[in-house]
């Protein structure tokens, strides 16, 4: 089992066509355009050029992606049409919509309904899907209901059980913090909603994508799932923060606890694969919050390479070049 973390721009690794190996799954959480405050990225681009990035991540992520593969393209409810236009041209066979309803509260707006989703498409390469895990889940029975479930419902494409990290309390220990207190990263997403999305799109020993990692909540699960990952994040401390998440797996982050949520899911011990050591780390504040300079090429996680660390860090300076 790997880990790679790649500190480069997506666009920049599609150019040199720098990942070699096919992968089974991708998480696509880009930033939204929306004039969010970001060191290394202009979430302020013009539309036609922001899909047109888009197009290339999602032709690129098809061209690596084994037949039958997925990919959960993550954005917001009023970009639907255009997530699913990219997706389309780009060779993906659409499967679902879910919508990921927000715990909190909805935000206003003029003369709309408020908002209270987030949409995330699930496509795949290919008409026959490779790997879908029907999870069952057991939500709390509502008032009118008499009688207890005795196994569990399907999860369906609506999700209304997966907190979102918002700011304050309700992020809770999950939010990576710097050290005034502050979140790390604004867009941090849930450890619960990557679960449940390689579980129900991948096996153990599958490679999962995730070409905007952010602080690597795809790679924390991916490893504890026994999966392999590959991460493409811009930012160097973020970069250097999905590192350190990685090698010191904080208590927080351990997803055992969400074993039970599934227990009613038909052969669960297989798909989620044999309790992992993970070494651990209590608390919520890592050394990474202190920003850095520093730019690895790569990174990886120790003792997971099929080639040693420094062979990747050559490989990637080589093909990059000056890009
Ligand atoms: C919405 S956040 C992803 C959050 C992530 N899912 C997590 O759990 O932390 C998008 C990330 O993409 C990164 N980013 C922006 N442009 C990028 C690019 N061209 N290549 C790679 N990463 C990029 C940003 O720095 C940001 O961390």
């Amino acid at each position: 089992m790997y880990y790679q973390i790649i500190n480069k721009s997506c666009i920049d690794v599609i150019k040199v066509n720098f990942i070699h190996e096919k992968v089974d799954l991708t998480f696509l959480d880009p930033p939204f355009n929306q004039q969010k405050d970001y060191a290394f990225h202009n979430d302020n681009m013009n539309e036609q050029e922001y899909w047109e990035m888009m197009k290339k991540v999602c032709q690129y992520t098809n061209e690596i992606t084994n037949k039958g593969g997925a990919i959960y393209f993550m954005q917001r409810e009023k970009n639907t049409e255009f997530v699913l236009k990219v997706l389309r041209e780009t060779g993906w066979v659409f499967q679902n919509l879910i919508i990921w309803k927000k715990k909190t509260s909805a935000v206003p707006v003029a003369n709309k309904y408020g908002k209270h989703f987030q949409i995330i498409v699930y496509a795949t390469k290919g008409e026959k899907v490779k790997t879908f895990h029907r999870l069952r889940i057991n939500p709390e029975l509502p008032a009118s209901y008499k009688i207890q479930r005795e196994n569990g419902v399907f999860v369906t494409d609506v999700w209304d059980d997966i907190r979102e990290l918002t700011s304050g309390y309700f992020a809770g220990n999950e939010a990576i913090r710097a050290e005034n207190g502050d979140r790390f990263h604004k867009q941090q997403t849930p450890l619960a909603l990557l679960l449940r999305i390689i579980l129900t799109s991948s096996k153990i020993g599958n490679t999962i994508f995730d070409p905007f990692a952010g602080t690597g909540t795809t790679l924390v699960v991916a490893h504890q799932l026994q999966r392999n990952a590959i991460g493409i994040e811009i930012d160097p401390n973020n970069a250097n923060c999905i590192k350190e998440r990685l090698q010191n797996i904080r208590e927080a982050d351990l997803i055992q606890k969400y074993y039970k949520d599934y227990i009613c899911t038909e052969n669960l011990s297989e798909i989620w694969g044999d309790e992992f050591e993970v070494q651990t780390k209590n608390t919520t504040q890592l050394p990474f919050c202190i920003p850095t300079t520093k730019s690895p090429y790569t990174t990886a996680g120790e003792n997971v390479y099929s080639q040693p660390p420094d062979t990747i860090t050559n490989r990637m300076a080589q093909a990059m070049g000056n890009c």
